[in-house]
Formats: structure tokens, C-alpha cells, sequence
């Protein structure tokens, strides 16, 4: 369980591919933003304010923080290792095989569960937009899940809950797309930006000239206090930073980009830290924008005790009061800010741009997922039915149905604060390797070419490493409980099977020529 995939074998199969070198700083960073921008911002606004009140502030600029260094460690790997499956491959090579296999497993939370966040984010939007004007597009019972619980791993929806149908709905026509073989075009992808950048600009112009008439709406800051890792509740700043990481996810487009960019050493850091200072700064804004017009303080019952976000209690709080209610309590939370403060119209067209643009970011995950799926697959330790191609769309058909099952699945019946939780779960374990990996390697092939290499690695790898513990830690028990439960999952599935069929383990080092990738099949 130990054996390695060697370097030299993954790389020949990633040199017959040899793509053209086209990408620029300005380029990354577009990437970078369309990846990264989504349900975290337009939606966790939210959550994150249940969890800390105004100091999500703060909460915003720790999970940015973590996320650049781990994004420095990506980096160094991906531009040496430019080869589908990311962080499962990268672990591969360096660690061996089980630490690949868990990497693979938690990314299976994070790009899965994550498509399923920004599904239920989408659903928001699109019945929020009507909402607002008293519409109701369908009955209520058809936009939540239903309450329940699971012992302490899943808990969510609301008494007369069914099912979340527009996320289902957006699930399977994403699905639909990704097998008829739909990629995103670097021209949709800068138009895409581009809607998600003026709606988050129109938000921060409307919102930050009325701070200082309601500098009251800053205190108190920190009303739950700063979180403790140690804990269970996952409140607080840390716990709000915990949850609020997702906005963060989906720069590692940028690192796997690295194969295709012009002088990768200069660029690549450009792209990443210049996309991901962006963001920061929007959404800090955003987030200061939203206190300031409206208000950010967490809802608490009569005992004083404040509400976990996402559980049955919280919504019927939410509703019990009504039409007007906290910004806590909305599920479109920057559009419903701007038709509270008397901007309707141009809430509607923040909720119509989170609505156009949000779909492509499940696109982006989901294939993230049914890329990684495939690799796992065609290394063995995965069922390799799979890996099928489709005959005539030329794409993954299997994999990408039973990824499109399990995301729907998840969307359909979770809160998208909780799945964002489960999500980064798995990709604070994953970022946490990789950056365990990247100084091993140093270690063990210090001769090694590399495009990128990270800037005083030896203070940034233990940084990412810590910022992710802590931030794991920070995640509320259901969230903890719930990757524990997966892990040991994924260690029976790997023990029973691919720990047997691995083709490393059957002296198989060389991956099948696939080297046209047609309809999105990696290398
Ligand atoms: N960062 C992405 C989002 O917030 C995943 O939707």
C-alpha cells in the first residue's frame, strides 16, 4: 500500500500531450476568478454570518490566507506533475499509494458535494428572484429536503420539505452537458467573469456609502466569539472561516493550468495569488457591504442560545418571522440585501447574474470530479466499467451519470451550508497533503526539474499545513464526523479492492495512450 507510481511513468504519459504554452497572468487570473467565484459568496454570506455575526469579516480574509499558501504548494506540484487527477496523482507519486487513495476519496467530498452546494446555491437564486416579489414558483414542499437526521452526520431541511427540485433539475442538465461532451470556453468562461465581477461591483457600489450612516450594525463584532478548534459547535470567526473556505475553492484551475502557460514560474504565482487577492478584496467588501446596509447579526432563540445554521430549528425560526427577515435567513443572500435596502431591481439582477453564472461553476466541479474518478479508475482501484467511453460523444458517460446520481442525490436533500461544510472537509485533507508532498519531494527528487517552484517553501508547506488543521478543526462535529465515517469507508473499499487490482501492484506503470482527449478525457 506503499508503492509508488513512479514520476518518470506518469510524466510519459502526460509529455505526449505537449500543449501548446498560450496562457498569460491575465488569462490565469480570469480562470482563476471564474473557478473561484460562486454559491461561497452569493450564498455562505449567510451561514457565515449565523456563525460569527460581522466578524465573518475576519472569517474572510483567514480562509483567503490559508487558501494562497496551500494554493503556493499546489502550485510547485502541478507545474511538475501536469497531469489529470491533481492532488490524487501529485500523492501518488510522492507518498504512495493509500495516501493517494484517501487524497482521491476526500476529493470525492470536495468536488462532488461541492457541485451539490453550488446546485442547492443555484436553486436559491432562481426561486429567490421570484420569491422577492412574492412568487412562489413552486410549492414549498419541492424546494427543501425534508427534515431529518442522521445520527450526528447529517441533519437538514424543513418540516413539509421534500425534495430541492431546481438543484436536481440543474444537476442533471449539467450532467446532460458534461456527457454530450461540453467543455467551457475560455470566451464563456471570460463573459462569465465578467457577469459575476459587475454583479458583486454593483452590490459593493450600492452597499459601502451606507456604512457610515450604520457603523451600529458592527457591534456587537464578534457575538459569537472567535471559535475554538477544539470544540464541537464550529461557530465563531474560525468556524465561520471554516465554512466560508468554499468561496475560496477552485484555484487550483489556475495550478493545473500550469502545462499551459507561458513561463510558468513567473506566472503561474501571478495568476494564483493575483486571482485569489481578488476575490479577497471583493468579498470582503461584499461582506462589509452587507453589514453595513443590512446588517449581519446571527438569530438566536429565546434562550439566548444562537441557531445552527441549516438545521430544522433555524428555518422555522426564519419563518415564524415572516416576510422581512434577517440576512441570516436567506438563501440568495447579496440579492436579498439590495431588495431589502429598496434597490429591488437591482437585486433582481444580482440574483439573475448568480442564476447565469453559478451553473458553470457545478459544470467546473463536476468534471473536476469525473476527472479524478477516471484516473483512480484507470489506475485500478476503481471498478474500470467506469472509465467506459461514451461511443459516440467520445466522454466518461458512466462515471459522469453516477457523479451527476450522487450529486443530485445530496443537492436534493441537504442545506448548502452543511454540504459547503462536508466539502471542505475533504479538500482542507487534500490541500494538507499536497502540502505535506511538495516537501518530501524535495527531499527524495531534489534534481527534478521545476516550472514552479514555491517561494521559502519551508515556512510556506508548515503554514498551509497548520492553517488547514486548524481550519478542519473548526468545521462544526457533523462536518468532522462525517469525513471520519467516509475515510473509513474509502480504507475498507481500498483494503477489499483496490489494494488487489491496482495496476502499480500488477507491475502496470504505464497508462493506456489516451492522448487525444476527446470530449474531456484526461491526457
Ligand atoms: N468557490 C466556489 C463557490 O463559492 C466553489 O461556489
Amino acid at each position: 500500500m506503499w508503492r509508488i507510481k513512479s514520476l518518470d511513468a506518469i510524466l510519459a504519459t502526460a509529455e505526449k500531450k505537449s500543449l501548446h504554452r498560450s496562457l498569460g497572468p491575465i488569462q490565469l487570473t480570469m480562470l482563476g476568478i471564474g473557478a473561484v467565484i460562486g454559491t461561497g459568496i452569493f450564498v455562505l454570506t449567510a451561514t457565515a454570518a449565523q456563525k460569527a455575526g460581522p466578524g465573518m469579516m475576519v472569517s474572510f480574509i483567514i480562509a483567503g490566507s490559508v487558501c494562497a499558501v496551500a494554493a503556493l504548494c499546489y502550485s510547485e506540484l502541478a507545474s511538475m506533475v501536469p497531469v489529470a487527477g491533481s492532488a490524487y496523482t501529485y500523492s501518488y507519486a510522492v507518498m504512495g499509494e493509500l495516501v493517494a487513495w484517501l487524497v482521491g476519496w476526500a476529493l470525492i467530498l470536495e468536488y462532488a458535494l461541492g457541485a451539490s452546494a453550488v446546485a442547492v446555491g443555484w436553486s436559491g437564486h432562481i426561486l429567490g428572484l421570484f420569491e422577492d416579489y412574492g412568487i412562489h414558483l413552486l410549492p414549498h414542499a419541492l424546494t427543501v429536503g425534508p427534515k431529518m437526521s442522521f445520527g450526528s452526520f447529517l441533519e437538514g431541511g424543513e418540516v413539509g420539505g421534500i425534495v430541492n427540485l431546481p438543484a436536481v433539475l440543474i444537476t442533471a442538465a449539467v450532467t446532460w452537458l458534461l456527457i454530450v461532451g461540453t467543455k467551457e470556453s475560455a470566451t464563456v468562461n471570460s463573459v462569465l467573469v465578467a457577469i459575476k465581477v459587475l454583479a458583486l461591483t454593483l452590490f459593493i457600489v450600492l452597499t459601502i456609502p451606507l456604512i457610515a450612516g450604520h457603523l451600529g450594525n458592527f457591534k456587537p463584532f464578534t457575538p459569537r466569539g472567535w471559535g475554538n478548534p477544539l470544540g464541537s459547535s464550529g461557530t465563531g470567526v474560525l468556524g465561520a472561516a471554516a465554512s466560508i473556505f468554499f468561496a475560496y475553492v477552485g484555484f487550483d484551475a489556475v495550478s493545473t493550468a500550469a502545462e499551459e502557460t507561458r513561463n510558468p514560474q513567473r506566472n503561474v504565482p501571478i495568476g494564483l495569488i493575483a486571482s485569489l487577492l481578488i476575490c479577497t478584496l471583493f468579498y470582503l467588501l461584499a461582506a462589509g457591504g452587507a453589514v453595513g446596509a443590512y446588517g449581519a447579526q446571527p438569530l438566536f432563540d429565546a434562550a439566548g442560545v444562537a441557531y445552527d445554521p441549516g438545521s430544522p430549528e433555524f428555518s422555522a425560526a426564519c419563518t415564524a418571522l415572516g416576510a422581512h427577515t434577517p440576512l441570516v435567513c436567506s438563501k440568495h443572500a447579496l440579492a436579498y440585501v439590495l431588495h431589502e435596502i429598496g434597490h429591488p431591481f437591482f437585486g433582481s439582477v444580482v440574483a439573475l447574474a448568480a442564476t447565469i453564472a453559478l451553473p458553470s461553476v457545478v459544470l467546473l466541479m463536476m468534471y473536476g470530479q469525473t476527472r479524478i474518478f477516471f484516473v483512480m479508475a484507470r489506475d485500478g482501484l476503481l471498478p474500470s466499467v467506469l472509465s467506459t467511453v461514451h461511443p459516440k460523444f467520445k466522454t466518461p458517460w458512466i462515471i459522469t451519470l453516477v457523479t451527476g446520481v450522487v450529486v443530485a442525490v445530496f443537492a436534493a436533500f441537504l442545506p448548502v451550508g452543511q454540504l459547503a461544510d462536508y466539502s471542505n472537509s475533504g479538500t482542507l485533507f487534500a490541500f494538507a497533503a499536497v502540502s505535506v508532498g511538495v516537501m518530501v519531494l524535495r527531499f527524495t527528487d531534489p534534481n527534478r526539474v521545476r516550472p514552479f517552484r514555491t517561494p521559502f517553501l519551508f515556512v510556506i508547506a508548515p503554514a498551509s499545513i497548520v492553517g488547514c488543521v486548524v481550519l478542519f478543526l473548526s468545521l462544526d462535529s457533523k462536518s468532522k464526523g462525517l469525513f471520519f465515517a467516509w475515510t473509513v469507508l474509502g480504507l475498507i473499499f481500498y483494503f477489499c479492492y483496490g489494494f488487489w487490482k491496482s495496476n502499480v501492484r500488477h507491475g502496470v506503470e504505464l497508462d493506456a495512450p489516451l492522448t487525444e482527449g476527446p470530449g474531456g478525457i484526461p491526457d
